[in-house]
């Protein structure tokens, strides 16, 4: 129970670092995944991070993320001095899109985190990065989930497509539930799920934008959002190959995560992307997804059986 968590750890003043939380640490061994956020539990250093994280990325926003976020960011009245209390994010957010920020323990499996994408319920990260290691992070945080992410959720056209690519979710329920054969059943879902996990990552995670006055580009993904390096460098460098979004390219197209992303791509509009997601759809249901190029990303099984037991 979250409560009794809570009363084992607040004496001990741990603070709520990534990787360094017995809170997070205790909720885990109860198998709690959703939980509520200790707000008390934060200490000085962890609220110093985001304060130092949030004043370097605002100047960088201001050039580089596309407006929609830059009202995102104003409309959550984000306190630039303290890590957010999602409750407070919820009250701003909730009435313009429906979306919500629910704090987790850790990692969400993968059906499960797409259909809370459906129920306009976005899984959060409540833990703040070493002060001492602001760049280097390999797992989200709360900077990464609440100033990458959450912006864009107050933005109705952003939030309608990230939901019904939730919804897409079930369509592969749908057509996993039908496969009879065991085999064939995990081979057919780990292919479909590494294209649905191609598409997040290059729009949700690290897609581009057309600007709105046609020249150049602006960043509407969380990766990029939140990474004080790669902001600039997904929108300047010469380095990166900036292509229009291409769905057979997406789903074949494999990625890694310990480095820039040299290979982006760009929607016109939140329309595009919504639109691009029905058409992800449209492929899943005529089999097209059903034999995407290897390669990463690697699934997992808790992920692949997240889809094959939902759909028991
Ligand atoms: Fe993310």
């Amino acid at each position: 129970m979250a409560t009794t968590v809570r009363d084992e750890t607040t004496q001990m003043s741990p603070g709520l670092t990534t990787a360094r939380s017995p809170f997070i640490e205790a909720a885990r061994e109860h198998g709690e995944l959703y939980i509520e956020q200790p707000y008390d539990l934060y200490n000085a250093e962890n609220h110093d991070a985001w304060r130092q994280l949030f004043a370097r990325m605002s100047d960088r926003w201001q050039r580089y993320a596309n407006p929609r976020f830059l009202q995102g960011v104003e409309t959550l009245c984000l306190d630039p001095n303290a890590v957010p209390r999602l409750e407070d994010v919820n009250k701003f957010m909730a009435p313009r899109t429906g979306f919500k920020a629910k704090a987790v323990s850790g990692y969400v499996p993968a059906f499960l985190f797409f259909d809370s994408l459906r129920k306009r319920e976005f899984p959060t990260t409540i833990t703040i990065r070493d002060a001492e290691r602001l760049d280097y992070l390999p797992e989200p945080d709360i900077f990464h989930d609440i100033a990458g992410h959450v912006p864009m959720h107050t933005d109705p056209a952003f939030a309608d497509a990230l939901a019904r690519f939730g919804e897409v979710a079930q369509t592969a329920v749908e057509i996993v539930k039908r496969i009879k054969d065991p085999a064939e059943q995990v081979r057919r879902t780990t292919s479909i799920m590494k294209a649905m996990a191609r598409f997040f990552w290059f729009t949700v995670e690290f897609g581009l934008m057309r600007a709105p006055d046609g020249n150049g580009v602006k960043a509407y993904g969380s990766g990029l959002l939140s990474s004080y390096g790669e902001l600039p460098h997904s929108v300047e460098s010469p380095l990166v190959q900036r292509y229009p979004i291409q769905l057979e390219w997406v789903i074949n197209q494999y990625f890694e995560i310990d480095h820039y992303q040299p290979l982006l791509f760009i929607v016109e509009s939140f329309e595009h992307l919504f639109e691009q997601v029905g058409v992800l759809e449209e492929w899943m249901k005529q089999g097209r997804l059903d034999n995407v190029s290897p390669g990463e990303p690697g699934l997992s099984e808790i992920d692949v059986r997240s889809f094959i037991d939902a759909s028991a």
